[in-house]
């Protein structure tokens, strides 16, 4: 073996070593702040910080927000929204080593909307939301409860996060116009929100998930409106971890699954 291919076998466990710890992006030192432009200085002396915007450099919030309004807006299918969703730079995630948007998977004409916090890194690899571990449980827990065909699945933010950590508040809010556009075109009967995260950005909710799980709640849309009655329970992750909590879970799903069932009946009844 010469010293340039060991190098090489050296460089390759040392990223593997990092990829099996969870590492999956890669940053500098310092914190940056991305929302503001250093420009080069053409003399080499110090730089100048201008609050103008580089070209490719991540837009404000407030822009970000009126991007995902205008793309929402122009969407009238959810084949469109996907490619909207795609096509949106606003959301801080996307450059944060994310392979693709994560739009949804399921139904497009499902009577259930199915909200988890965001894709992980099975899902960023896959383009498809919840199609690892937790997602393979939670098509068993609709399945048993008959509720898959049913559901269309998606996340509050549609770009994994470093390390799947839980998406920001602000990461959320960048992407909530698009999630919401989502909800008006499927139109569901009922929504789930699945996890802590995502019920506080859904349900506009601080309160913890163990007090916020089990009730119908008002999802109530920025632009004014209520897209449907929503339920956050447990997410499926977390039963990996605790399946002793499945109970809860299952208890909620019968609960989604009688409203379901008994409003599909109701009218010839
Ligand atoms: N967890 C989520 O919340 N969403 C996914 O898509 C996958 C795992």
């Amino acid at each position: 073996m010469n010293a340039l291919s060991f190098d090489m076998a050296a460089a390759e466990a040392l990223f593997a070593f990092w990829s099996d710890a969870g590492v999956d992006a890669c940053f500098g030192e310092e914190p940056v702040d991305r929302t503001i432009f250093v420009a080069p200085s053409p003399s080499r002396g110090p730089a100048t910080v201008t609050p103008l915007r580089a070209p490719g450099a991540a837009p404000s919030a407030d822009e970000a927000a009126a991007e995902a309004r205008r793309l929402a807006a122009g969407a009238t299918t959810l084949d469109e929204l996907a490619q909207a969703i795609a096509a949106f730079e606003g959301c801080p995630l996307r450059a944060m080593g994310a392979r693709q948007a994560v739009f949804a998977r399921g139904n497009p004409q499902g009577s259930l909307m199915v909200i988890g916090e965001g894709p992980g890194a099975e899902e960023d690899a896959r383009g498809q939301p919840f199609v690892g571990q937790a997602g393979q449980l939670l098509d068993r827990i609709l399945t048993v409860a008959g509720l898959l065909d049913e559901a269309f699945i998606t996340n509050t933010v549609f770009w994994k996060t470093p390390g799947n950590r839980t998406p920001t508040p602000q990461e959320q809010a960048a992407c909530a116009p698009l999630l919401e556009r989502a909800a008006t075109l499927l139109k569901p009967k009922a929504v789930l929100v699945v996890g802590a995260a995502a019920a506080r950005a859904v349900l506009k909710t601080d309160d913890g998930i163990m007090r916020t799980r089990g009730q119908w709640r008002e999802w109530r849309l920025s632009e004014g409106g209520i897209a449907a009655p929503a339920m956050a329970t447990l997410h499926p992750a977390f039963l990996l971890r605790q399946p002793q909590a499945k109970g809860l879970v299952w208890k909620d799903i019968l609960d989604l699954s009688a409203r379901l069932h008994a409003e599909a009946v109701e009218p010839g009844a």
